[in-house]
């Protein structure tokens, strides 16, 4: 295993756990499909999916990872050899490759709104002024892809000097800030006029807007604000030591991505409501409603300039995870890890333009009446996340034998034996059966 890396402390490995799951998913997805799914039963189901089968999933993942010390290939090789199960890591490294392309493209609008912050383009103007003008930025077909390729630029330097060097350090800092800066921006926002029609919004659930389609979206949010499904957890925890509890670890990491997605759906609905914006907007609404917010705070734009920069920093530490999958499997050694990443995350890149280019130019190309950027996160989150999730579920009580699963469930934690049995029995039964349904109630199967 020439030199795997480790976290340097039983922290580094949380929190980059926790920067993979922290991201994009809760502070700029969740808040756009749950609006477009009717708000609170979406968030209700959605936390149902996080604990029932997100936890689970996490907690299997780490078991892999962490018994098998391997890459998100070689740990399925090593438990059932010779076998086609190693296809959930490539799955899960051709999910990450599309994730990267789309999540970039977002991360990279957040990089055009902080140029414009810094450079003062956005002070005291109107709610409409500021959607016309992020509405013109993303359409411009060179400064979008500029932004993308930053954004993509910086995921790359990152991953090639390897990956806890990048992330241990900035996470210390950065996540507890976001959380501190959330916070304010949750009171300003429930405090608008209005407000409480959006908080009504999102925790008062009317379940005559769920269809199988919701159900199926919201199984898919609390797989890819975990970033369960694709190995990626499985790659993170193969970097870690025997000593660390891991059911704390995932514990930790639900409940801290849960807060997130409360403190995200707090602070924009009820902006949403105040300010008679559309709930349903899709992938623009935090984008529209969040300098309007921040303009109202005092020295509103210094706060948005900081926030910005927190969430550049949750959707890079998420992005890290989703090219370090990829080149911790095709680099033989530390000497190769630079090379591929520049190869695989500038492929990420030239795969990535169109959609890139769907809020612009390419906005008339449709596929199954989805835009090319609604094509590729629609694949990933509702297709490739589910199978993997699926697959995973199925793997672990086939190959790995119970007694062994408990030896290392109970490493570095106190973990009472009821406990691992609930997690048994959801991981091997309950997982398959209810992902399976899902997903064929969407195909029309039955
Ligand atoms: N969990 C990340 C987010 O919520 O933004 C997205 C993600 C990262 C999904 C890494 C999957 C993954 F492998």
């Amino acid at each position: 295993m020439n030199g795997r890396e480790q976290w340097s402390s039983k922290l580094g490995f949380i929190l980059a756990a926790a920067g993979s799951a922290i991201g994009l998913g809760a502070i700029w997805k969740f808040p756009y499909i749950a609006g477009q799914n009717g708000g609170g039963a979406f968030f209700l189901i959605f936390i149902l999916f996080t604990l029932v089968l997100g936890l689970p999933l996490l907690l299997a993942e780490f078991l892999i990872g962490r018994s098998t010390q391997a890459n998100a290939i070689d740990s399925y090789k090593k438990i059932a050899p010779r076998s086609k199960w190693h296809w959930i890591g490539i799955i899960g490294m051709i999910s990450c490759f599309i994730l990267l392309s789309f999540y970039s493209v977002i991360g990279g609008w957040i990089i055009a709104y902080l140029f414009k912050v810094v450079t003062g383009g956005l002070n005291h103007l109107s709610s409409n002024q500021y959607s016309a003008i992020f509405g013109s930025t993303i359409s411009d077909p060179i400064i979008s892809i500029i932004v993308q390729l930053l954004f993509i630029l910086i995921t790359i330097i990152v991953v090639s000097k390897g990956v806890q060097n990048g992330i241990e350090l900035a996470s210390k800092f950065m996540m507890p800030a976001l959380f501190i800066l959330f916070i304010i921006l949750v009171i300003r926002a429930v405090t608008l006029d209005g407000a409480m029609e959006g908080v009504l919004f999102l925790l008062q659930p009317d379940f005559s807007k769920v269809t199988s389609k919701t159900i199926l979206e919201a199984m898919g949010q609390s797989f890819f604000t975990l970033s369960v499904g694709v190995s990626v957890m499985v790659t993170y925890s193969s970097y870690l030591p025997k000593n660390q509890s891991l059911p704390r670890s995932a514990f930790s990491i639900v409940g801290m991505n849960l807060a997130i997605v409360l403190l995200a759906g707090l602070a924009i609905f009820p902006a949403v409501f105040a300010l008679g914006l559309e709930p349903g907007a899709g992938p623009v609404l935090l984008f529209n409603v969040l300098p309007t917010v921040f303009s109202q705070l005092p020295f509103g734009m210094v706060f948005f300039g900081a926030f910005l920069i927190l969430f550049l920093f949750a959707a890079l530490t998420s992005a890290f995870s989703m090219l370090e999958i990829i080149v911790s499997v095709v680099s033989k050694n530390n000497a190769q890890r630079k090379k591929w990443s520049w190869i695989i995350g500038l492929a990420i890149f030239a795969f990535g333009v169109p959609s890139a280019l769907s809020f612009g130019i390419l906005g008339d190309v449709k596929i199954f009446h989805k835009t090319i950027f609604d094509v590729m996160d629609y694949t990933v989150s509702n297709i490739l996340m589910p199978l993997g999730a699926l697959l995973i579920s199925i793997f672990v009580p086939l190959k790995m034998k119970k007694s062994a699963l408990y030896e290392e469930m109970i490493k570095g934690s106190k973990v009472k034996k009821g406990l691992f049995d609930v997690w048994y029995i959801l991981i091997r039964y309950v997982a398959p059966i209810l992902i399976l349904v899902v997903m064929m109630n969407v195909l029309g199967v039955w």
